[in-house]
């Protein structure tokens, strides 16, 4: 586990009771996964999608980051602690607590955020993509935006559109769980517009998405595993997947082990 990691880890475990899921990580290695215990939902991204962020951020050294989707702060924090570390000086999170834990959980975002002393690097706003992108934007170019909100066709593309006015020549956007339908469908709308995205086989399948032809290179090298044109998977083998879960998690609530 990198510093980073294993700071943001501890603090979100000071601050809430976090309940673990994919120990070894959902379609490929990786994981575990979190979410607040007693809440099906928000999930965050698992440990090993992380150490793929700061993979990036190293090799990038990105100046300033948006992220769609927040939940409890796991991947902001973790992506925050990472930049301020090498030369960062950004990070936006948008989010409108419209799942499971919502405000609750938005609260432990902001808890970690100050725990880990990111608040100058790192502010979290309430809003929707993509109609408050707009406003919430503080710079007229990100070097890495992050999509992770609501998972839905076209909603997805839709969050791209919006965040595609903060593209420059060299901004690499990240899409995560490219199992879901709606996230294959943006990466098609990104690929039209001109970028080229590289799936990655983390446990729920991240895709790396630029424009600029070095980068992409660099970032085959980076992610060897790294597939361009995976298309996606059947859907539905990712939902059994994810059903198995799912089915798992309410017979131990209803039994009270989880
Ligand atoms: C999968 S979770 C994000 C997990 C987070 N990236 C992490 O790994 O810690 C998705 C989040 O998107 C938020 N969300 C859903 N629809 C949204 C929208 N239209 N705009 C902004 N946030 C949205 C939900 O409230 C939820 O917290």
């Amino acid at each position: 586990m990198d510093e980073s990691l294993s700071r943001v880890t501890k603090a979100l475990d000071d601050v809430a009771d976090v309940g673990y899921l994919w120990h070894q990580g959902l379609l490929n290695p990786g994981g575990p996964h979190r979410r607040l215990k007693g809440f099906h939902y928000p999930i965050s991204i698992g440990e090993d999608e992380c150490t793929a962020f700061g993979r990036l951020i190293e090799k990038f050294r990105p100046e300033h980051c948006y992220i769609i989707g927040n939940a409890f702060g796991f991947s902001s924090a973790y992506i925050a602690d990472v930049m301020k570390h090498h030369g960062g000086k950004s990070c936006v999170t948008l989010d409108n607590q419209s799942e499971g834990a919502g405000e609750i959980a938005a609260g432990i975002a902001q808890k970690l955020t100050d725990m880990l002393e990111l608040t100058e690097i790192l502010r979290n706003k309430k809003g929707s993509a993509p109609q408050d992108i707009s406003s919430t934007v503080e710079q007229e170019v990100y070097e890495l935006i992050f999509i992770d909100g609501l998972h839905r066709h076209p909603q997805v593309t839709h969050d791209l559109e919006g965040v595609l006015p903060y593209c420059g020549d060299d901004t690499i956007v990240v899409f995560h769980d490219s199992w879901i339908i709606g996230v294959p469908e943006a990466v098609q709308r990104a690929k039209e517009e001109g970028f080229r995205c590289l799936w990655v086989p983390t446990s729920c399948e991240m895709i790396f998405a630029t424009r600029n032809e070095q980068q992409f290179a660099e970032l085959q090298a980076l992610y060897p595993d790294g597939i361009e044109d995976k298309g996606h998977r059947n859907y539905f083998y990712g939902w059994t997947l994810y059903a198995r879960e799912t089915v798992a998690y309410h017979l131990k609530k209803l039994i009270g082990r989880e």
